[in-house]
């Protein structure tokens, strides 16, 4: 029996992200609004899984989240939740509570979307909750003496929708999205190879290697269409994701900036992207174009390249980023998994080649991701770190490896 007492109105702003993203997901939250213009203290956070964390309301918090946060792949402010699993429940638990919200918009017309993911214990399917969601956020803002209507291209309200919850307090969960979409829609990738990263995973390596840019170069040795050492320099600078003007409009907001700068403007990282294939150069030139990292303002931290990685030493790097303190730095990158133009097995003297080259690097450490189970080995290194995640929609690995003689084990005969 469905219970309609049970069914409540929310208010948790929401950071979600991949598998096993909480951790850093929260430790850059608290970064960035200790750097932000604001004296917030920041809650501690629920977790819900490994991939979601919800924190307590605060309108300055969740816009510096909105504005600034790039390893969180969405952003929304929980409207309202269910536990019901069938259509007309769901509704009508729905058209009330969104009909006194106040957060909604009043007497004027709204268009809107709805996207509905994992719902797989709903009794309906996808298209039919999205349906029915449609049918409760047209009657509220009926009710509210207003409009709404379905618009897929650029809505002014985003709302999704989901089920959330452990094992026997599942909940269909409504949230409005207040972080502009899919944040790995960053608007700075305009050319791509077949297998670029999404940019919220690269967020979340750097991260987690725990880079520091003011003290240690980054190089991306395999670095595709550049989106890892993009990454980087925004993270190092503090580039916004989104401006507030691409936000939804929302009172919660209305006496925060219209602008988002740089947090850390002065950074000068120093980062090398390269690549084996030439056609990537053009690509990532492309890219820092259209992420405004080329000309004066950007003062060019990031040199492109074309080297095999097997031939990178210490002196070449050296003379390619002259400026850097060259005892220490991190390898970021995504090798080929072996999924889609070779074989698993096909990419292991790859990984040979580059545990060899990167070996001679002592004092670095490297911060890879990869979907094969193999690499460590064929890398010849112990990781000081392992977590799993998701690429591609393969079971992946986060793995960071301090480099240098002394910590590799000893080579293995092939
Ligand atoms: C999975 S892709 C990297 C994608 C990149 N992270 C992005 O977001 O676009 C792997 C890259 O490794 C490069 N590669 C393969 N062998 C290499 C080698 N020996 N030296 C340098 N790059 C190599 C490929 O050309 C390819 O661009």
């Amino acid at each position: 029996m469905r219970q309609p007492a049970q069914a409540r109105s929310e208010s948790a702003l929401r950071l979600s992200g991949t598998v096993g993203a909480n951790k850093v997901m929260e430790a850059e939250l608290l970064r960035l609004v200790k750097r932000s213009p604001f004296e917030v203290r920041v809650p501690r956070p629920t977790r819900q899984g490994s991939a979601a964390l919800r924190y307590a309301f605060e309108p300055a918090i969740a816009w510096v989240a909105a504005c600034y946060h790039r390893s969180a792949s969405r952003i929304g402010w929980e409207i309202a939740s269910s536990p019901a699993v069938r259509l007309e429940p769901l509704v009508a638990d729905w058209v009330p509570l969104l009909t006194a919200d106040e957060r909604l918009p009043r007497g004027r017309s709204v268009d809107f979307s709805v996207h509905v993911r994992d719902v797989d214990d709903f009794e309906a399917g996808l298209l039919q909750v999205r349906g029915a969601v449609k049918s409760a956020l047209e009657e509220a803002f009926r009710q509210r003496g207003g409009t709404g209507s379905v618009e897929a291209e650029k809505p002014e309200l985003e709302f999704n929708v989901r089920r959330v919850g452990r094992e026997g307090e599942r909940r269909t969960l409504l949230s409005l999205d207040i972080g502009g979409g899919s944040r790995h829609y960053r608007g700075q990738r305009v050319a791509q190879g077949a297998a670029p990263l999404r940019e919220t995973l690269a967020a979340q390596l750097i991260q987690l290697a725990r880079w520091m840019p003011h003290a240690e170069p980054l190089v991306d040795p395999m670095a595709g269409s550049g989106t890892i050492a993009i990454e980087a320099a925004m993270l190092a600078r503090g580039f916004a994701v989104r401006q507030p003007r691409d936000l939804p409009r929302l009172s919660a907001f209305e006496k925060l900036p219209e602008e988002a700068p740089p947090l850390y403007p002065d950074t000068r990282p120093a980062i090398l992207a390269s690549d084996i294939d030439e056609t990537c150069v053009a690509w990532m030139i492309g890219n820092l174009r259209a992420a405004g990292l080329t000309g004066r303002a950007a003062e060019s931290s990031i040199v492109v390249r074309s080297i095999d990685v097997a031939e990178l030493t210490p002196s070449a790097l050296a003379e390619i980023l002259p400026d850097g303190p060259h005892d220490r730095g991190l390898f970021a990158f995504n090798p080929p998994y072996g999924e889609r133009m070779q074989t698993r097995d096909q990419v292991l003297p790859l990984y040979r080649d580059l545990g060899r080259a990167l070996k001679r690097f002592d004092g670095w450490r490297a911060a890879v991701i990869v979907a094969n189970e193999e690499f460590a080995d064929a890398f010849n290194a112990r990781p000081s770190m392992a977590k799993p995640t998701i690429a591609s929609g393969l079971r992946a690995q986060f793995l960071v490896f301090d480099l240098g003689r002394q910590t590799g084990r000893p080579a293995r005969r092939s």
